[in-house]
Formats: structure tokens, sequence, C-alpha cells
């Protein structure tokens, strides 16, 4: 029924265990399968209910909800199985009365509600335990997880081992799908860091330490009398993502708010980009100085942008500011919620974590340090200048003259 299916696609399709775990790396197609799987199942059997739910809504609708509408609109025969797609309550309702629905729970008291025949956990570790099982225990037929294995969570301790619990390990290698400069992209973490090599691109379990910010939270949207500091913006192309921000400040916190994270931008793309997004033209952006043909480009297309000043030691600088204040992250920032959690410092052959973060899955943490370097970068903590006014001499017969303080 789907002509484009990979053998990840066929495991999950015959798996015979009530739960069956999808663990890998980045792009090794787990969610792809998974969704493709589900989608046989509403087809094939009638009145089959099918839940896929994810750490939140902005999560589910960057991922497995952009993968499920892409797979249902690119398969003639899904596309006359499917009666419609409902995008408020967003659920698939088929035909023959089974239906696939996207959700997030709140909290284990909300995951009480409704039944099901199949449950889809995507990027698990994402969703809590307690959460899980009482989705678990109103699921008639079979779960399906996914993840990478950034570290040991709930499936390593309470699933993985189980009767009942198939595991399949999977890798970009085993996606014919994948673009060839994502998957140079996922080889060259092997030389920044062997840890996140080991998660990313072979989806073995990790420990991924020495987080850079532990200072952030996700907040759910920027208080309406927060100050605009100013956007953020470095510049990507083929590989790497172009990544756009706005800085707030209110009460001595940062308030952040993605706005762009995208390949393949020319200049002409991001300036249309940058207005679409809402960001004002009197707005100042600070900009990668590394390339200042796009920031004259820009300029001359009316922005007011600016490249970061960077300096000795910036990298360092920048991340000292940032964790001088709490960092409030919007909820639907998925790719800079993302970084941050991948953001690390490096580790030496000895696995000592050295004084440098790795320089990847940066492309909204570095607009975000440049606003920082450049817009925040006075000494004494959230902005206080501690700047010593200049003194005047004093005047003759004064006080400070008679004490020999002149
Ligand atoms: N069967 C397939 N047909 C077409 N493209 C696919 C297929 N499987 C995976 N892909 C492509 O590979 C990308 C990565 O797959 P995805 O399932 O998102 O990986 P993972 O969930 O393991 O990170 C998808 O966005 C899609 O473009
Ligand atoms: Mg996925």
């Amino acid at each position: 029924m789907h002509p484009k299916t990979t053998t990840l696609f066929k495991h999950n399709y015959q798996a015979t265990g009530h739960v069956v775990i999808n663990q890998g790396g980045t792009s090794s197609g787990k969610t792809y399968a998974i969704e493709q799987v589900l989608f046989c199942l509403a087809a094939e059997n009638e009145k089959q209910v099918i839940t896929v739910v994810g750490q939140d809504i902005p999560n589910l609708k960057s991922g497995a909800l952009r993968d499920a509408q892409v797979i249902h609109s690119e398969s003639e025969i899904l596309k006359r199985l499917v009666k419609n797609f409902n995008h408020t309550d967003r659920i698939f309702r088929f035909k023959n009365g089974s239906l696939i629905e996207f959700k997030s729970y709140a909290n284990a008291q909300d995951a009480k509600s409704g039944k099901r025949d199949y449950l889809f956990v995507n990027e698990a570790n994402g969703v809590d335990w307690n959460v899980y099982t009482e989705l678990a225990l109103r699921t008639k037929k079979r779960i399906f997880i996914d993840y990478n294995p950034n570290n040991g969570f709930w499936v390593h301790d309470k699933l993985i081992g189980k009767p009942g619990v198939q595991l399949f390990i999977s890798d970009h290698r085993h996606n014919p799908f994948a673009d060839d400069l994502m998957r140079r992209k996922i080889e060259a973490l092997k030389t920044e860091d062997l840890e996140l090599w080991k998660v990313y691109a072979r989806g073995l379990t990790g420990k991924i330490t020495g987080l850079v910010f532990d200072n952030w939270h996700i907040c759910e949207a920027i208080p309406p009398d927060a100050k605009l500091i100013a956007a953020g913006l470095d510049f990507g192309f083929t590989i790497d993502e172009t990544g756009c921000l706005q800085v707030y400040k209110q009460n001595g916190e940062l308030w952040i708010d993605e706005l762009i994270y995208e390949t393949r931008l020319t200049n002409t793309d991001l300036a249309r980009r940058l207005a679409s997004s809402g960001i004002s033209k009197s707005t100042e952006i600070i900009a990668d100085s590394a390339e200042p043909k796009s920031i004259e480009e820009l300029k001359r297309l009316g922005w007011f942008i600016t490249g970061a000043k960077k300096g000795a030691d910036s990298i360092k600088n920048s991340i000292d500011i940032l964790k001088r204040y709490k960092l409030n992250v919007t909820r639907n920032s998925v790719n800079l919620r993302k970084e941050l959690g991948r953001y690390t410092w490096r580790t030496d052959k000895d696995g000592q974590s050295i004084n440098q973060p790795v320089d990847t899955f940066n492309h909204l943490i570095d607009p975000l340090r440049y606003v920082a370097l450049n817009k925040l970068n006075t000494k004494g903590g959230n902005g206080v200048k501690s700047r010593l006014p200049v003194p005047q001499p004093p005047k003759e017969g004064t006080l400070d003259a008679f004490l020999g303080l002149a």
C-alpha cells in the first residue's frame, strides 16, 4: 500500500510485542515508519482508535503531525480512504470509522480520558512515566514508542527486557531517504563529541552530561509589558539552518521567542520571512558578522541589521552573560528548546569537560549569544550598570580639600 517504505517499517508492521520500542539516532526514519504502520492499521481494520502522543502540541506540529500530513498527502490510496483531517482537533477520520488523533496530556489525570486500540508515544523522553502508564492502561492492542536516547529514562528502567516488549535500534543508515548532507552532519559529530555521536549517529543510549544551560524554562507567551531588546540572526544555507529569534526583558529575566529555523533560505527569502514573522523594520537585528554581504543586502532591503561584535573569548563571555538570567523560552520555540537540550560542553579524550561548547545544534543559540554579547554586555549582572562616576576636582576651601582628598 505504501510504495516507499524502509526495513524499519517492515519490522514495526510485523511486530508482535504488546510494546514496540524504537530507539534510534537522528533521521533513522522511526517516526515516519511508525506513522506509515498506523495509517495501515487504521485503513485495514474498521473503527480503530489510534492516539499519537507528544510532549506538547508545538512539538507534534513540527514533527509527527507534519510527517503524517506528508504521508497522507503523498498517497493516492490514503487520500481515498481518509474522509477528512480536522486541523482544530488534529484528527484524521477514515471512511471505515477508524481515526488517528494527535494529542498531548498535561498530567496523569488528564491522560485518564479516552480509550484506544493503538498508542504511539513520540519522542517518549519528553512524556512523563505517569502519563504513559495511564495511556498504556487504556490501550487494547499495541503501543509504539520512539525517541533519541540522550539519556536513560523510564523506557530503560521499566520496559526494556520485560516480557512482551520488543526493541529496535536504528540510525540514519537504516533510512535510505535521509539526505546525504544530513548524513554528513550527523557523522561529523564524531569529531565534535563522541558521546553525542553515539546517541545521534548510532542510536546508542548515552549519558549526555555537561549541558551548558540549565537556567531555562518554558513559558506560554512573552509578557505584554516585556521590553524588546533585539533580534538575533544566524545565517545558514544547505546544511545549517538559518536561525532567528527575538529577545525581550522583563523583571530582570529574559524572554525568548524563536521566529525562523529553516535551511535553503536566500537573502530574498529571508527578508520575506523576517517580515512575515512580524519583526519590525525598526527592531535591531544582531547578525552573524561572518556574512557581511548578506548583512549589506538585508540593510539595502530596509532592515536595521548590524554585524555582531565578537571579540576574544566571545563564546564563553556570551554564555556567562546568558547564565546570569532566568531564560524564559516560549513553548512554540520548538527548535530552540531542542538545541538547549543538546548544547553541551565538549569533552576531551578522557571524557573530561573542557571550556568550549560543542559547535553543533546552535543555530538559534548563536543568535541568542549575539544579542547577549552586543545588547546585555554590562558588568554587574542583570543589566545593572556599575560604572563609577568620574570624580570631580574638589573646590578650594571645601571639606575634601581640608582632609587632603583633593
Ligand atoms: N518511507 C519514507 N519515505 C520517504 N521519506 C522518508 C521515509 N522514511 C523517512 N523519510 C525521510 O526521512 C526523514 C527522517 O525520518 P524521521 O522518521 O523523521 O526520523 P526519526 O524520527 O528517526 O528522527 C523524514 O523527514 C523523511 O523526509
Ligand atoms: Mg522522530
